[in-house]
């Protein structure tokens, strides 16, 4: 049977790249769902890649809708058996309420790859699109929450009652006294998702011992897209690299698991030096 690739938010921007280059590796017998969560854009950027030969499999899939994604696990399930490969690439940033990007990246994200882990393949890929603004936020929220999302021995669940707790404060007004920064619910919910990674790669290699299945988070760069208001200098299919590269690590990659990759590199984001150093020096553009 062949290989089961799906990337969601892929009708536009870095997802649609990341569709195009996993339809340019894929076998004959392999399927790439491109998902969206609206189907006439779906169906378009589908007609798209199928215009310059590509084979995409468009699905509708909206992060939020608990129907669509038991619809798609099923469909997977009766059709394949099984995934090997999920990019969780589908965001939203710009919102004057935090609650929303934290609720659909963070929490859509979250409930889509539960859904979907039970039918991971061995050696199956996860990769959780990350941003720099993640930790970036995380440099400047109080001592007091960094220690509680760098704790090691945070749980899935212990990340979501942060999460919870950061958006009661937005809904209190007190988010600076709270010791967060104000209007980064973007960042928040980056940041939220790359230290999701590494739980989810440590509870699942608990669960599943064996299964060789990695987990990764990665910033594409500053890239052109609607998400960036079109600013960003990278072009998607350049962006798109890396996150293609963490969807196919091979089978015998034995390096570090559950990372933040930046290009080619596994940086260690939770160290607050190192981006503070990075930020200084300017070398690091974010979104
Ligand atoms: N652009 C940058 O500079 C940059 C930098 C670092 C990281 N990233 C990350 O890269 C990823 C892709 O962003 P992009 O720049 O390509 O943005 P984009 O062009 O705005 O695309 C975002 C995609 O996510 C979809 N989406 C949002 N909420 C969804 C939901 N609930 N269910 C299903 N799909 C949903 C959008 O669908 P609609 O078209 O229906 O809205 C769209 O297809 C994101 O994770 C973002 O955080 C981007």
């Amino acid at each position: 049977m062949g290989k089961v690739y799906v990337v969601t938010g892929a009708n536009k921007g870095l997802g649609f790249s990341i569709v195009k280059q996993l339809c340019e590796l894929k076998g004959p017998d392999d399927t790439v769902y491109l998902t969206s969560r609206n189907v006439s854009f779906g169906m378009y950027a589908e007609a798209r890649l199928k215009q310059i030969g590509l084979a995409p499999t468009f699905h509708q899939l909206d992060l939020l809708e608990i129907t669509f994604i038991k619809a798609f696990v099923d469909l997977i399930k009766e059709k394949h058996g099984g995934i090997d490969v999920l990019v969780n690439n589908a965001a939203v940033a710009r919102s004057r309420m935090p609650n929303i990007p934290v609720w659909n990246n963070y929490s859509g994200t979250l409930s889509l790859t539960e859904h979907l882990l039970p039918l991971m393949k061995k050696n199956g890929r996860v990769v959780n699109v990350g941003c720099r603004s993640g930790p970036r936020v995380f440099t400047r929220i109080s001592d007091a929450h960094k220690k509680s999302f760098a704790d090691p021995n945070l749980t899935i669940e212990g990340l979501t009652a942060l999460m919870d707790k950061y958006v009661a404060s937005y809904k209190a007004g007190t988010v600076k006294q709270d010791g967060y920064v104000p209007n980064t619910g973007y960042g928040m919910s980056k940041m939220a998702v790359m230290r999701l990674t590494k739980l989810q790669q440590i509870k699942f290699d608990k669960e599943n011992a064996g299964m060789g299945v990695i987990f990764s988070t990665c910033c594409p760069g500053f890239i052109c897209t609607d998400l960036s208001g079109l600013r960003g200098p990278v072009k998607p299919d350049d962006g798109a690299q890396v996150v293609v590269k963490l969807a196919t690590l091979p089978a015998d990659f034995n390096g570090m698991k559950g990372e933040f990759w930046e290009g080619h590199e596994i940086v260690e984001w939770l160290d607050k030096q190192y981006w503070k150093e990075k930020w200084t020096r300017g070398k690091a553009g974010y979104c």
